[in-house]
């Protein structure tokens, strides 16, 4: 496994590579949700690159950059035990130099949902993902279902910007009682943890009234919320019955839909989200 930590370097190494390269884009701190992204890509590519990089520029500052979980020597282990064949680990000096000053914007799929939360969010990472995407030069790209907005809005800017890369979207992975993978739920006190699970019975919820017929996506917000409601450990920062194309609120069940939510336990904010089927 090459461990490549310069953009000169990565990008002499994909000029190299006449293979077709997966990159599978994360934050670091690995799970099981990660891992399933870098193994769709083992199988479809000739070799995969993961890319290990916490981006500053898309959190604000009084999210948890500071505090976002970091370790990158069990992260390396890991991915060589996935026969990852390069890992990108830049650093933040490099790829954000203090005279850096250019942004990529999606505007549409954006004036919603996490946008409203956490605003300049998907900007910051539309432009590191497409960083990552002039340096690698990769012929597929995977993202979790789990962030269904961020990769809704990164197809958008591939297609928009004719960017030569299939985005590849990779079911949610998650734990025995539903809760899904991610970084985020290592903060999680047991108690919290234990309440964490309300998200996927608020998803599981709505899948089960549209497949006994329900058509009143506001009923399924209503149930959905009130549900979570009664677990005193959480607040909910939205619940959405969206289009899963557009994701535009829906009113009718008559289109594909997506149950969307994001809820905040104790201080940790999840999001989890479910095609309701
Ligand atoms: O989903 C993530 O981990 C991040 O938003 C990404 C895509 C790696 C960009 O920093």
């Amino acid at each position: 496994m090459k461990i490549i930590r310069t953009i000169a370097e990565m990008n002499q190494l994909s000029k190299q590579e006449n293979a077709s390269l997966g990159l599978v884009p994360t934050m670091g701190y690995l799970h099981e949700g990660h891992l399933s992204l870098v193994r769709e890509a083992r199988g479809a590519n000739t070799a995969v690159v993961v890319s290990i990089f916490v981006n500053p520029i898309q959190f604000s500052p009084d999210e948890d950059f500071d505090a976002y979980p970091r370790d990158l020597n069990r992260d390396l282990k890991i991915l060589a035990e996935e026969r990852t064949d390069i890992v990108f680990v830049p650093s933040a000096e490099e790829m954000f130099p203090r005279e850096y000053a250019s942004w990529v914007e999606v505007t549409s799929l954006i004036n919603r949902l996490e946008e409203a939360f956490r605003p300049g969010h998907f900007r910051g990472v539309t432009t590191v993902v497409a960083k990552l995407f002039n340096i690698i030069r990769p012929a597929k790209a995977y993202f979790g279902q789990k962030d269904i907005q961020q990769a809704s809005i990164i197809k958008k800017m591939v297609a928009d910007l004719n960017m030569n890369i299939e985005i590849m979207i990779i079911p949610t992975v998650r734990e025995d009682d539903g809760l899904a993978m991610s970084s985020r739920n290592s903060y999680l006190s047991p108690a919290e943890r234990r309440a964490a699970t309300v998200l996927f019975k608020a998803l599981t919820l709505a899948r089960k009234m549209k497949q006994g017929g329900e058509q009143d996506a506001n009923n399924l917000r209503q149930q959905m919320s009130s549900l979570i409601q009664k677990e005193p450990l959480a607040h909910i920062d939205y619940v959405s019955i969206a289009d899963a194309d557009t994701l535009e609120e829906l009113f009718l069940l008559d289109k594909n839909a997506l149950a969307i939510l994001a809820v905040r336990i104790g201080k940790t904010r999840l999001i989890d989200n479910m095609l309701l089927e």
